[in-house]
């Protein structure tokens, strides 16, 4: 038995870095034979109170807990539930966990996942509060490192893209920094630059980074490129998401100047800022490391339930 049993996961560092190795194997193990948990959740039901949009998210948490034989129940809009007619977060995390073994939860505002754990008797993992994290999106990220550059150490990383409000930017970059001999750069617009509290958390860990607003004079130092979507929904002023948008896109010629064996992540939905002609570069990993979100999560689950 697993000591993530009952655990819930607020944010990137909930979980210690040998827990997350053994969900790391887990996950591999289920991608090379994706029956080895069939029928270990049956009877187990994973309630997903998603507040906000999500695509990848919720299908594949669903898709997991399906594949583990277990079943959901859930809300994808929130105006269809009874936060449509005021009630609290509290009272209605309190409802779901009276009738679920576990809850997934997006929520548009930062914290909500912290409170929902509080007043939950079953774990609570966080598919994203506002701005603020997104840990599985991390176990997604870094099992695709994992995978696809068989370490996660000795590594340049360069972010790119919206990185104030990039909440998966800011939960891979804390958990990053726990690795060894990382070096990170930031490349956003000055109004899109990585939140303070952050930077204090790379400073204290003593992580090598650098922020700069240019794409082309960085890519070719890189070993992994993670690109982000603007995100619209987060900005107050319609005129600044329009003038920010296509600050960067990644095309052919800037993908010329990258390493051979650079990895492109982005954890989608891309709007624009990733040109579709890349999609056919052996280089561009972001499919694949959608379809890892679904076996870290099925890892993720069976731990927390118990089952393994
Ligand atoms: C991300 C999110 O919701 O933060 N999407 C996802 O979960 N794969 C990124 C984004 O929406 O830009």
């Amino acid at each position: 038995m697993s000591n993530l049993k009952g655990r819930s996961l607020v944010e990137p560092e909930d979980f210690s870095l040998y827990e997350m190795e053994s969900l790391f194997s887990l996950a591999e193990n289920i991608e090379k034979n994706d029956k080895i948990l069939s029928d270990s959740c049956r009877g187990r039901l994973l309630a997903t109170l998603f507040f906000e949009p999500s695509t990848r998210t919720r299908l594949s948490f669903e898709a997991a807990m399906l594949r583990l034989g277990g079943s959901c129940l859930g809300f994808a809009d929130p105006g269809s539930s009874s936060a449509a007619k005021g009630e609290s977060l509290a009272d209605t995390v309190r409802m779901a966990a009276s009738y679920a073994d576990a809850i997934v939860m997006r929520n548009p505002k930062e914290g909500a996942a912290l409170l929902a754990s509080r007043y939950s008797c079953v774990p609570v993992i966080n598919a994203g509060d506002g701005g603020h994290h997104h840990p599985t999106q991390t176990l997604t990220d870094l099992l695709t490192i994992r995978q696809l550059v068989g370490r996660i150490d000795t590594l340049t990383v360069g972010f790119c893209g919206d990185l104030k409000f990039g909440r998966t930017v800011h939960s891979l970059a804390k958990a990053l920094a726990r690795y060894n001999k990382i070096k990170m750069i930031f490349i956003s617009p000055s109004e899109l630059v990585l939140p303070e509290y952050i930077k204090n958390v790379l400073k204290k860990q003593n992580v090598e980074f650098i922020e700069n607003e240019n794409l082309e004079k960085s890519i070719s130092e890189l070993d992994v490129l993670y690109m982000t979507r603007v995100q619209k929904e987060r900005f107050f002023n319609e005129d600044d998401y329009i003038r920010l948008k296509d600050t960067y896109v990644l095309n052919t010629d800037r993908m010329s100047l990258g390493k051979k064996n650079l990895i492109v992540l982005h954890p989608l939905p891309r709007v624009n800022e990733i040109s579709i002609e890349i999609d056919s570069d052996p280089r561009a990993a972001y499919f694949k490391q959608a379809k890892y979100g679904m076996y870290v999560r099925m890892a993720l689950l069976a731990y927390i339930l118990g089952v393994v």
